[in-house]
């Protein structure tokens, strides 16, 4: 994956990499920034609509809740709440990547919300390898919920996301649902700040990627020798980050036993963040074959929360 990607041209690291501890911790720190608008207005969603999602999804019947990409499940405990209200315990299966993210979670959540019970799942659910999209069963009278939120869609190709949302249908059976959040289209400069924040802290993000390989795979990559790039692509509905090679130089991967080089200004392309235009969320459920039965933005329009019932 890395060789293939630093020897590609256009150069490219795949965004997952971003997430050991350091960049976790980054990321953290973004979603806490003044520009990055994303994490604040899906909470402000969640906390005005989550009854009103919570009732759509259940009908009558009781939920049980699975999350893709829970990481820290900060904004999930929103909707865990509102669930609560409604039937008095509520089941709670976060899938992640991180082992270490899904145990604090597990943690806060037993903690805070007595009520709940969580069974947490290290799956990289995002490749299909392992184990497939099945969640565990739902009881009679049961109904899965399965939350994909935090705009983390926006990170796959369509047509990726396109495949990893019949994935899910997959898996689940009629009555279930999906909540969706994605970031939605709006004034290029709004989103350029929320990539490329004043303090900084978008850029140690992406470039802890280089770091982190040199931590891993003992590579000579000098960080300060690439300059974090933020690009509004408005053709392709996306923002991408870059690492752009400062001058001309040569970076040796010991691990993977490759040297790959770089012309001045030559860039590492490391993530995509697709920004949905209105009714496209609803559109890509119904592609994947959910009806579309709910949506929720915030007043100035800047982010939606949709959801998708399998009928
Ligand atoms: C975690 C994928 C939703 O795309 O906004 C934040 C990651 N990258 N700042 C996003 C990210 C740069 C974030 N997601």
């Amino acid at each position: 994956m890395v060789r293939e990607g630093l020897t590609a041209a256009p150069k490219r690291l795949p965004p997952w990499l971003f997430y050991d501890a350091e960049g976790s911790r980054l990321f953290e720190a973004i979603t806490a920034l003044p520009e990055y608008y994303l994490t604040r207005t899906e909470r402000a969603i969640l906390a005005d609509h989550g009854r009103s999602m919570m009732a759509q999804a259940a009908g009558g019947a009781r939920l049980r809740i699975a999350e893709l990409g829970a990481g820290s499940a900060e904004k999930t405990r929103l909707l865990l709440r509102a669930a609560m209200e409604r039937q008095g315990a509520v089941k709670y299966e976060p899938i992640d990547v991180s082992a270490s993210a899904l145990d604090a979670a597990r943690r806060r959540i037993e903690r805070d919300l007595p009520g709940v019970h969580v069974t947490p799942l290290v799956m990289d659910y995002a490749h299909g390898n392992g184990r497939g999209l099945e969640f565990a069963a739902a009881a009679d009278g049961e109904r899965m919920l399965v939350l994909y939120i935090g705009s983390s869609i926006g990170n796959f190709e369509p047509k990726e996301a396109a495949r990893l949302m019949r994935r899910l249908r997959a898996g689940l059976k009629p009555g279930d649902s999906l909540l969706l959040g994605v970031d939605l289209v709006k004034d290029g400069a709004l989103l350029l700040a929320a990539y490329d924040d004043a303090a900084g802290v978008t850029e140690a993000f992406n470039k802890n990627l280089l770091a982190r390989l040199n931590r891993e795979l003992g590579s000579d990559f000098d960080v300060e020798a690439f300059a974090h790039r933020a690009v509004w692509n408005e053709a392709e509905g996306r923002i991408e980050m870059h690492l752009e090679s400062r001058w001309a130089q040569r970076v040796r991967v010991t691990a993977l036993d490759f040297e790959t080089e770089f012309a001045e200004g030559e860039t590492i392309h490391t993530e995509n963040s697709y920004k949905f235009r209105p009714g496209q969320a609803e559109a890509m459920l119904a592609d994947a074959g959910f009806r579309p039965t709910g949506a929720w933005s915030d007043a100035r329009g800047w982010f939606c929360v949709c959801l998708g019932q399998v009928e």
